[in-house]
């Protein structure tokens, strides 16, 4: 009798202490709602394993639990909770239990290999994680609080389960190889720029060099040229008695040919100046007339050569101007030597004026202009436009460069027109009196040159 009423008895029992001790039985529905929030909230991985876990071993009433993560036949992340001391897990234990998707501890014979390595992590439960027929991980979960087996109701809702959780768990550990794959995208960019940066300051140090270099090799160069065309203008002017009539056309040539040499050793030395900070404007009192027929006097045999007139046109007095000679001598020569070299017929007009405060050159020329799409350009460094290139292959394109650089460094402004193919005109507009202050200390620099 009393084992017959022993059974109902303690079936009452175990249901006022659950109720007491554990509550009542989870609701499917809700824990598996719960479940998908988890899985659908949480990208970091610790995170999403820590959280699931948290929520499987609450609601089923489970002592301990542990997430396996797999990856690449290595053991990737181990989550674990409720053991007193956290589980060391063999990576030949996860393969053996790889091989079947649910391992029930009651379920398996004593003796068995399987029951001894859930034993050895205290698991009642083992869930294969599964993606794609391949082999993710495992869910291992330890004994009910109740010690109770875990019913085929709990077997199901983790059968459900296991594939969405698999999937979450990808999810975040592709969310951690971007993120890794992003740091070291950064340490590549971090390292290809530093390169970069010492590329660059190799080249500056080479540039630096290689101006160093122009400006020798110009001031080496220059020396000899100017006494050349000094002795050859000499000689055309007869200086060393007449000569003759055939002599005069190599003579002319010869001086014309270091003319331009000359002209070009003063632009790149110039360039070379402005790159080493060394370009400076030394204004002083100057005889514009005089220092324009100068320039033009050089050319007059070019001129006349193309069968171009060359005109002058200066009122009769003209107050002296303050600028830089040497730098506005050059801009005056490449404006004129421009002018003569880019008309093919007609001539050159240059002209000068002077206001109480301002001071205006101008060439015009009746040459092939600049077509209206290039003008933008004219005055950058190297710029040369089609028709020139066509013309004359060989021009440097750093006069105008120049040009605009002097004529701003003395406060002034550029003049240009041009209609493509009928001429142009090119000039400048300069304070009678420069505004510019010349530091001492820049005086020593300009001595050195
Ligand atoms: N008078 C002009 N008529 C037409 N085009 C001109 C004239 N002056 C300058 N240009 C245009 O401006 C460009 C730049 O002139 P710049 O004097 O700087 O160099 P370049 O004459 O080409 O070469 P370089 O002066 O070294 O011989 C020329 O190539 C040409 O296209
Ligand atoms: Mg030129």
């Amino acid at each position: 009798l009393i084992a017959f009423t022993f059974q109902p008895l303690r079936k009452i029992l175990t249901k006022i202490t659950d109720r007491i001790f554990f509550k009542e039985q989870y609701d499917p529905e809700a824990f598996l709602k719960e479940t998908n929030k988890i899985l659908s909230t949480n990208i970091i991985l610790t995170e999403l394993l820590y959280k699931t876990l948290d929520h499987i071993i609450q609601e089923m009433r489970i002592l301990e639990g542990t997430f396996v993560v797999v990856e690449d036949d290595k053991v990737h992340t181990i989550q674990s909770i409720g053991y007193k001391s956290a589980p060391d897990i063999k990576f030949e234990d996860v393969k053996k239990l790889s091989r079947i998707d649910i391992t029930v501890y009651d379920e398996l014979e004593e003796g068995n290999h399987l029951k001894n390595i859930l034993r050895k992590y205290e698991a009642s439960v083992v869930i294969r994680l599964m993606e794609d027929h391949q082999f993710a991980g495992l869910l291992i979960l330890g004994e009910k609080k109740s010690g109770d087996m875990f019913t085929a109701k709990d077997i199901e809702i983790l059968e459900i389960t296991a594939p969405e959780i698999t999937m979450a768990m990808q999810r975040a550990k592709q969310y951690e190889e971007i993120q890794k794959f992003n740091l070291t995208l950064r340490a590549e960019v971090m390292r290809k720029t530093k390169k970069l940066r010492e590329a660059n300051e190799h080249l500056q140090e080479f540039d630096k060099a290689k101006d160093e270099f122009i400006s020798m090799a110009s001031h080496q160069l220059r020396t000899p040229l100017t006494a050349i065309k000094g002795y050859l203008s000499m000689l055309l002017e007869g200086d060393a008695g007449e000569i003759k009539i055939g002599q005069y056309d190599f003579i002319n040539e010869a001086f014309q040919g270091a003319n331009k040499m000359v002209n070009l050793i003063n632009d790149l030395l110039n360039v070379s100046r402005m790159s080493t900070g060394k370009f400076f404007i030394d204004p002083m009192p100057l005889d514009m007339k005089k220092m324009i027929q100068e320039e033009m006097k050089q050319l007059t045999t070019a001129a006349r050569q193309k069968g171009l007139f060359l005109k002058f046109e200066a009122p009769a007095d003209m107050p002296k101007i303050e600028a830089d000679e040497n730098k506005i001598r050059q801009v005056i020569m490449n404006f004129i030597d421009n002018s003569v070299y880019y008309t093919e017929k007609g001539g050159v007009t240059v002209k000068c004026s002077a206001s109480h405060k301002d001071f205006v050159f101008e060439v015009r020329d009746t040459g092939i202009g600049v077509p209206k799409e290039m003008q933008q350009k004219l005055f950058a460094k190297f710029y040369r436009a089609d028709n020139a290139r066509r013309l004359r292959p060989d021009g440097t394109g750093l006069g105008l460069y120049l040009a605009k650089r002097v004529i701003e460094d003395h406060k002034g402004e550029l003049i240009f027109r041009s209609t493509s193919g009928k001429g142009s005109v090119f000039g400048f507009r300069l304070p009678i009196h420069s505004p510019i202050k010349v530091d001492p200390k820049k005086h020593e620099l300009l001595n050195l040159h």
